[in-house]
């Protein structure tokens, strides 16, 4: 599959030459013009999520980034999973069954990545890819990495990664704090070249502030969740405490369908919006169709990128749209 998006570098130069990344030029992070596919848990509306044939597919619909959630085990190692716990997507009760916390979850943060990889991985929602069928593991983030970068080299599509930091401030209680080993692994990699765009994202400022401390010149993008009984507030004064420690704001998509003068405000600032998640079995009432709402968000209210489970149909809309071209 082929794409015609081009890309455009970033200035993140100077801190890249400080940390030691992805230099290329004197000039770094590189990354897609016009708003971005991002392959939400890999093309998780078809195979189980952050398994490595959701993010193979993710790849091969034309996601421009693919999006691991990231937890460490007992020993230290970085596994893509959307929660701290295994038993929602992996079959731990049946394997260890007596390995539970007192609340009755099984934490990856108990286990070591040789444990872990003797479970099977299976698909969260049961209405998707049935369980049971096919074999399924839990992958590294390093065996995440390695994939994409190569299926950018012989494809000739490039994507990027866009990982997660999953519960920072936990991992820090339980003596596994993420931000430098996260940062090791990009460096080693060489996470944020043209080769690899990358952009790191967290529900916790902290972690994103750290980073920034650390010297990473990555892209960041803070996470912000909708909430019924205290929605947050991103008005001016928060954009601009955001926009020291972030390029961009991944709301979720409730808060700019009640905010769409949010889009605005936000590119004021400098910083990019990608909303989540928007799944084509799982469409919100008013809109008739998947479509019809990726035109809402892509092509009125002019996102810059939107995570989705399903990123064959939104990058299918958006090659036929004038929405995916350069703006
Ligand atoms: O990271 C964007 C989106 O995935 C946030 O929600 O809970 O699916 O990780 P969640
Ligand atoms: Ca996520």
């Amino acid at each position: 599959m082929t794409s015609r998006r081009t890309f455009v570098a970033a200035p993140y130069g100077f801190a890249a030459i400080a940390l030691g990344l992805h230099l290329v030029s004197g000039v770094s992070t590189a990354q897609p013009s016009g708003p971005v596919v991002i392959g939400h848990r890999g093309a998780s509306g078809y195979l189980p999520e952050h398994t490595l044939p959701a993010y193979a597919l993710a790849h091969g619909q034309g996601a421009d980034y693919i999006e691991p959630d990231l937890v460490r085990t007992r020993d230290g190692v970085f596994v893509c999973l959307h929660d701290v716990y295994l038993d929602a997507t992996t079959d731990v009760a049946t394997v260890y069954p007596e390995r539970a916390r007192a609340d009755g979850r099984w934490y990856a943060a108990d286990f070591t990545l040789e444990e872990v990889r003797r479970l099977r991985a299976h698909e969260r929602l049961l209405s998707r890819f049935p369980r049971g069928r096919s074999r399924f593991t839990v992958p590294t983030f390093e065996e995440m990495i390695e994939l994409v970068a190569g299926l950018n080299r012989t494809t000739g599509r490039r994507a990027g990664i866009y990982p997660e930091l999953k519960a920072p401030a936990w991992h820090r209680e339980q003596g596994l704090a993420m931000e430098e080993p996260f940062l090791e692994i990009l460096r080693r990699h060489r996470a944020g070249s043209p080769e690899l765009p990358v952009y790191v994202q967290s529900f916790e400022p902290e972690p994103l502030i750290e980073l920034r401390r650390l010297g990473s010149p990555l892209p960041q993008v803070f996470l912000v969740a909708d909430s019924e009984t205290d929605p947050p507030r991103l008005d001016d004064a928060a954009l601009e405490r955001i926009a020291e420690f972030a390029d961009g704001i991944g709301p979720a998509k409730t808060l700019v369908e009640r905010d769409p003068g949010l889009v605005e405000r936000a590119h004021r600032r400098g910083l990019v919006v990608h909303p989540y998640t928007f799944r084509a079995d799982d469409v919100p009432a008013g809109y008739a169709s998947f479509e019809e709402e990726l035109a809402s968000f892509l092509g009125k209210l002019r996102v810059d990128g939107i995570f989705t489970d399903f990123p064959d149909r939104a990058r299918r809309w958006l090659d036929g749209s004038t929405a995916g071209a350069s703006r």
